[in-house]
Parts: C-alpha cells; structure tokens; sequence
C-alpha cells in the first residue's frame, strides 16, 4: 500500500520514530556517508505557492539521495485549473516516484494523493505544514531533549502551522498553549481532535486571548507571520488585529528560564517578531530551517517503507 503525508495525523504512531531517524540521517550526512537510497528515482514538486525552504530543501534533500527533484512552478501544471485533479494524479504516477505538493486548498492536495499510485507529501496547504511540524519537533528535540511534559506557546494567526504543532504536540505529550486574536481562531476540528490525543496523552491543548497567559510555563515560543500565503489582500486589517502579539525580549521574559525562539520562516522582523529575538541566543531559527532538509529526507525514506 502506498502511504501520503497529508496531515500529521497520517504519522500518528511514529512521529518520535521520524524524529529519532531524521536525527540519525542528520548525523549520518555530517559524518559524510552516503545515502542512495532514490538512485533512479525521480520527485515532482508542484507549487502553487512561492517557497524557499520547501522547494530548495526537497530538492537538495531528495539529490542527497540519488534521486531528481524537478521542480514544477504555479504556472505550470495549474492542477485543477489547466487538467483535473484525477488526470493530474494519473499522468503524473506513469513519469514520477513521489509527489510533494503545496497548495492553496487542502481539498486538492487531498484528491490528488486519492488518485495517485504513487506517495504524495503535503509541502503546506491552507490547513497543515506537517514537514514543518516534524522539523520543528527534531529541532526542539535536538535543543531541549524530551519533549514529553514540555510547553510549547504559539503566538498569532490559527493557521496551518499552528494546526500541524498542535497535532504533533499532543502526539508527543507537549502543552500547547496558543493565543490568537478573537476571530483568527484555528480550525474546531482540528483542535478537538488534538485536544483529545492531549487527554490520551496526559498533556493539554489550550488556546488563549493574550501572549502573556500563552507564554507562561512556556519552553518554546513559536511564531510565525500574520500574513500567510494568500491572505495578503488583508494586510492592513490584520496587522491592526494582531497588535500586541509581537514576540520581543520583554514577553520572551515571561517564559521559563532557558525557553527558546521558533519561526517557521519567512519571518517579517518588526511585525510578528523583534530583530533582537530572531538575533539573540535563545533563537533557533536557522538550525530549525536546516532540519526541514533532514527531517523530510527521513519523511521520505520512511513513507517510500525504505527503513
Ligand atoms: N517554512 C517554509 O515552508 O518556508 P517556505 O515557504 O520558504 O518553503
Ligand atoms: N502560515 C504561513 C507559513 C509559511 C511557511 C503561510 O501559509 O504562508
């Protein structure tokens, strides 16, 4: 049976297992060993969005392995628009291996992994970012060791990010403490559900109003922009909607001693986040970014059963 990584819940009983070997494979790569293990195989990247991190660390990543990243811009394939979902899938399963998609709608990314012979990855669509979930928690692991017991506070829009962390956090048995302005709520559904994985798991799942009940007991504060991908046409109504959830050197105090800064990147220094924090010592962000290479070379391996 082929396997899709669409929603973090599609890794549900082997998260740590992932995280554990993305680990591995990160040692393995800097001690200079070779993994071929896509030697032949070829990757399609479709996107409908821009990206820096996805595009060049799948590519890269994917290389590392043996295999050939071909990256396919938004004005190309136009799934759905240009040819159906299902045609896209089929043709798309007769030239490639493996599909990372990134999308604007969910559904899409859904059908098209419904219809595919082959695996398809989800690269960020307007519900999860699970890679960037599973970076996230290796690099959270890699800093502060085991994660089970741990708080992590996420400052700002319910979006994507924030529904794959607060999946993967429940799975792994992490508090998360979310605060998000009145009407930027993330997903009920998605929520609940991590809610309840919280419970089974001994942890919580809590969204809040204000930063500073967020950050308390806080590990790990996370932010990313208030902008996403597609929602640009309200730039001025939410930079005025998100005023006061700025993560600076005075809210990153409130947090336990030794907590650290994540953003998923692009961050917009001066909005969601001061230039001091993205700069000073406790900021993690581009060990963070350099994991999303390791951790999806580890996603891959193990959706294509490999190891
Ligand atoms: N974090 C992330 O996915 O970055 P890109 O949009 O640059 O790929
Ligand atoms: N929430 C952001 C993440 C970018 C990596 C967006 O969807 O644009």
């Amino acid at each position: 049976m082929k396997r899709n990584l669409l929603s973090v819940l599609d890794i549900r009983d082997e998260l740590g297992d992932i995280i554990d070997l993305a680990i591995i494979m990160k040692g393995e790569s800097k001690d200079g060993m070779e993994n071929i293990a896509f030697r032949g195989k070829s990757l399609a990247m479709i996107f409908e969005k821009p990206s820096l991190r996805t595009r060049v660390s799948f590519e890269v990543g994917f290389t590392q392995m043996g295999g050939t990243a071909i990256y396919l811009s938004p004005n190309e394939i136009q799934v759905g628009k240009r040819e159906s979902v299902y045609d896209v899938a089929k043709v798309m399963s007769r030239f490639v291996d493996m599909i990372m998609y990134r999308a604007f709608d969910h559904r899409n990314v859904h059908e098209l992994a419904k219809h595919a012979d082959i695996p398809v990855i989800n690269g960020l669509d307007d519900m999860e970012h699970p890679c960037q979930a599973v970076a996230d928690f290796m690099t959270m692991t890699e800093v502060k060791g085991k994660l089970k017991g741990k708080t992590l506070a996420w400052i700002g829009d319910g979006n994507n990010v924030l529904h794959s962390l607060a999946l993967g956090a429940a799975i792994l048995g992490m508090n998360l403490r979310a605060a998000v302005p009145d009407g930027y709520d993330p997903d009920a559904v998605i929520m609940k559900k991590a809610k309840d994985i919280a419970e089974e798991n001994g942890c919580t799942s809590e969204v809040f109003r204000t930063p500073e009940e967020a950050v308390t007991g806080a590990d790990v504060i996370y932010s990313d922009t208030w902008i996403s991908m597609g929602d640009e046409g309200e730039k001025e109504q939410r930079l005025r909607d998100f005023e006061g959830y700025q993560i600076n050197s005075d809210l990153m105090k409130k947090a336990n001693d030794g907590c650290i800064f994540m953003h998923c990147l692009p961050a917009h220094r001066g909005e969601e986040v001061t230039d001091e924090v993205m700069d000073s010592s406790v900021s993690v962000v581009f060990q963070e970014a350099e994991n999303r290479m390791h951790a999806q070379k580890a996603i891959m391996i193990r959706i294509a059963g490999l190891r």
